[in-house]
């Protein structure tokens, strides 16, 4: 056996103890969640200090909640099943997914769905999952009021067909000492993320055979374009 294989089986099993630990920690930390709430149910009773540090331990445990949801999904291998999508389908399902999240901030999310683009052979759950943790970073990235713009396309690039998937946004760019740092497990730069959206994001794609790039500036704002092969069928 190839100390590769030993390596990767070895990455495996820490992945699969990972996901029953995450399992086994997320019931007692549902019967705090209730205790918490039943404690928040008495509200009038109790002093403000201790309503304060009441909401204080439902912020931490809604965290770690968050936690385990994205590691979750990190280690877990869902089912592969591939079939030939329109992007654009996707794409309208995660706008109606996030709309009421952007428009609480008055941000305008647009699309500009290319209807000529050819079907993708993709897993569509793994594919949403992808755009909807783009479209957020953007939400997050914007200022108030600003637009995000998601766009599909075909595209010829050294005589080859791509279908391209693109979000567009004027919030905050990113610094280009941060530029390499995106991509890697648990970097992030909000309060309450994760860090592993993009890092699963790319995982997913390269399994999808897809390619997932991005330009930004730091106050201007950033693109991010997945590029399939098109196949022509
Ligand atoms: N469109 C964007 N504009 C500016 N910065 C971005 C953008 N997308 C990603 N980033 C930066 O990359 C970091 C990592 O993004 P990623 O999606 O991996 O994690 P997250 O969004 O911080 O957390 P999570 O996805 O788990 O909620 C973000 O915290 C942010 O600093
Ligand atoms: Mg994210």
């Amino acid at each position: 056996m190839s100390v590769d294989t030993i390596q990767s089986n070895k990455l495996k099993l820490l992945g699969k103890l990972t996901a029953s630990l995450l399992h086994e920690i997320r019931n007692p930390l549902s019967a705090i969640m209730l205790n918490l709430d039943l404690i928040k149910y008495y509200n009038s009773e109790l002093p403000p200090e201790v309503i304060e540090s009441v909401d204080d331990c439902q912020k931490a445990t809604e965290r770690i909640e968050d936690l385990i949801q994205n590691l979750l999904q990190y280690a877990r291998r869902s089912n592969n099943e591939t079939d030939w999508i329109s992007i654009n389908d996707i794409t309208r399902q995660a706008i109606n997914l996030l709309i009421i999240r952007a428009s609480k901030r008055s941000i305008d999310l647009k699309i500009e769905l290319d209807d000529s683009v050819p079907k993708v052979l993709l897993n569509e759950n793994k594919f949403l999952q992808v755009i909807l943790n783009l479209i957020s970073n953007a939400i997050d990235a914007s200022h108030n009021k600003n637009s995000v713009v998601v766009r599909t396309l075909s595209s010829v690039i050294d005589e080859k067909q791509f279908v391209i998937w693109e979000v567009k946004d004027n919030g905050v760019g990113i610094a280009e000492t941060d530029q390499q740092k995106i991509f890697e497990d648990f970097f992030t730069s909000k309060p309450d993320g994760t860090g592993l959206g993009l890092p699963v994001c790319k995982s997913l794609l390269e399994e999808m055979n897809a390619k997932l790039n991005f330009s930004s500036k730091l106050g201007v704002g950033s693109t991010f374009t997945i590029s399939f092969p098109a196949n022509n069928n």
